[in-house]
């Protein structure tokens, strides 16, 4: 327990009449579960930019601040060896995690992996979607096979195998499984087989994974934030955020590269400048783009979201080529969220989606698929059930919505 930062908000459970939107049965003791830059070790020996992609304090702060806005207690978990630990002492209704895990080719999926083994309900995507979206060649390959437009690409686990003839310079090399254009720059962009060769040995040498080729995408660069489920507006604080078929379509963001530290990229140089320092891309949101296109983007994101098997939010990115047509590059399933700064939150602050709602909206969805939302009875289309009439043989079906019935069904189906 030493290293858990506890910042407690004890307060006395309201009598209030109960309100059409969903609510905790109780207040939740929430633990953000984050990895935090400069704090634990990461074991191996890897990269200089090894945990690159680790939050700053401040960020957990803030999550923690509109998570007790809402009238919960939160507490800080570290996402290293002693979780196991610290989750059996803090006995945490639910965690709200960020983690990105400490090595190895699914470490962000670890921190669900353990809440899963130790019954624990959490935020967002479960194990595999997570193992999944670090893994940028495995989602590819799934959403290749799903239909959805990627980019010609192809896996270097050596640096020696032979280079898919079919596919066409220039070529764009990165790490398989890293985030944060962690190993991206210009110099990823090869324009022969000399410069390909040599990229991808430096790639798999230094991050100690497979080097990923892609055909160079060269047009306009977008990222679509999800939010939702099919059945989020049921235990969302803002059903009015949702379409018919559950899903908050938020605004598409461009990331214009053309003025940046590492011109035509969004490398990890550049993910790193603060807006309005020297060399930061230029972000707009909504894009100035038309409204059926940004449609494509959203709708193809929901795909993308859906294909992995990602769950309540994620962040896709898309580029285009040189006529238009987008590709899905990655998917993130645990976005940034760091105030202010990640691209989530910007795209969320430009359709004025508060900080604190973000958050909220991530911690009910989350929440309600372990039953530990009330179901509000404003946003629940009537259900229908079979039940059995005396003196008549068939059944008969009866219109009912009642908070008892709704309550059980959040409770039972929904895990
Ligand atoms: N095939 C490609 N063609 C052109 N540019 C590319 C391609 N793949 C990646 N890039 C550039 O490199 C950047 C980082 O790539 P990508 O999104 O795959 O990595 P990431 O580090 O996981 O990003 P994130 O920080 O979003 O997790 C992209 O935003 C884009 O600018
Ligand atoms: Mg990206």
């Amino acid at each position: 327990m030493d290293d858990v930062l506890l910042y407690g908000n004890e307060s006395e459970e309201s009598d209030k009449p109960p309100s059409c939107k969903p609510r905790p049965v109780r207040p939740w003791r929430v633990a953000v579960v984050a990895n935090v830059r400069g704090e634990g070790t990461i074991p191996g020996s890897g990269p200089e930019d090894a945990g690159a992609e680790f939050d700053k304090m401040e960020t957990i702060q803030a999550i923690q601040a509109a998570i007790q806005s809402d009238g919960h207690h939160t507490v800080f978990i570290p996402a290293d060896i002693n979780l196991p630990n610290n989750l059996r002492d803090v006995v945490p209704d639910i965690c709200f995690n960020i983690s990105e895990g400490l090595g190895g080719d699914g470490r962000e999926a670890q921190a669900p992996a353990l809440f899963e083994m130790m019954h624990i309900p959490y935020t967002a995507s479960r194990v595999t979607a997570n193992a999944i979206a670090l893994d940028k060649t495995l989602t590819k390959r799934i959403w290749r096979d799903c239909g959805l437009p990627v980019a010609p690409f192809q896996e270097f686990s050596t640096g020696y195998e032979q280079i898919d003839p079919t596919l066409r310079y220039p070529m764009f090399v990165k790490p398989a499984r890293e985030g944060t254009g962690m190993g991206m720059g210009t110099q990823s962009i090869c324009y022969n087989s000399r410069q390909l060769r040599e990229r991808v040995h430096w790639i798999i040498q230094k991050y100690n994974q497979p080097a990923l080729v892609e055909e160079y995408l060269s047009g306009r660069e977008f990222t679509v934030g999800i939010l939702g489920r099919t059945d989020a507006a049921g235990f969302s604080l803002h059903p009015e955020y949702y379409q018919s078929d559950g899903f908050h379509r938020m605004p598409v963001l461009e990331v214009d590269n053309d003025n940046s530290i590492t011109p035509g990229v969004y490398g990890h140089d550049a993910k790193t400048l603060v807006v309005g320092e020297a060399g930061v891309p230029d972000f707009i949101c909504p894009a100035h783009i038309s409204a059926s296109f940004s449609r494509t983007l959203q709708n193809l994101a929901i795909r993308g979201h859906q294909a992995v098997g990602a769950l309540d939010v994620s962040r896709i990115d898309f580029r285009c080529d040189g006529e238009g047509k987008p590709f899905l590059l990655e998917i993130n399933s645990l976005p940034g969220l760091s105030p202010g700064f990640s691209d989530l939150c910007v795209i969320a602050n430009a359709e004025s989606v508060s900080y604190r709602d973000l958050i909220l909206e991530i911690l009910y969805l989350g929440a309600s698929r372990f039953g530990l939302v009330e179901k509000a009875i404003d946003n629940q289309p009537e259900i229908e059930i079979s039940l059995p009439m005396p003196g008549v043989k068939s059944h008969r079906t009866a219109r009912v919505q009642s908070r008892q019935s709704l309550s059980l069904r959040a409770r039972t189906q929904l895990r």
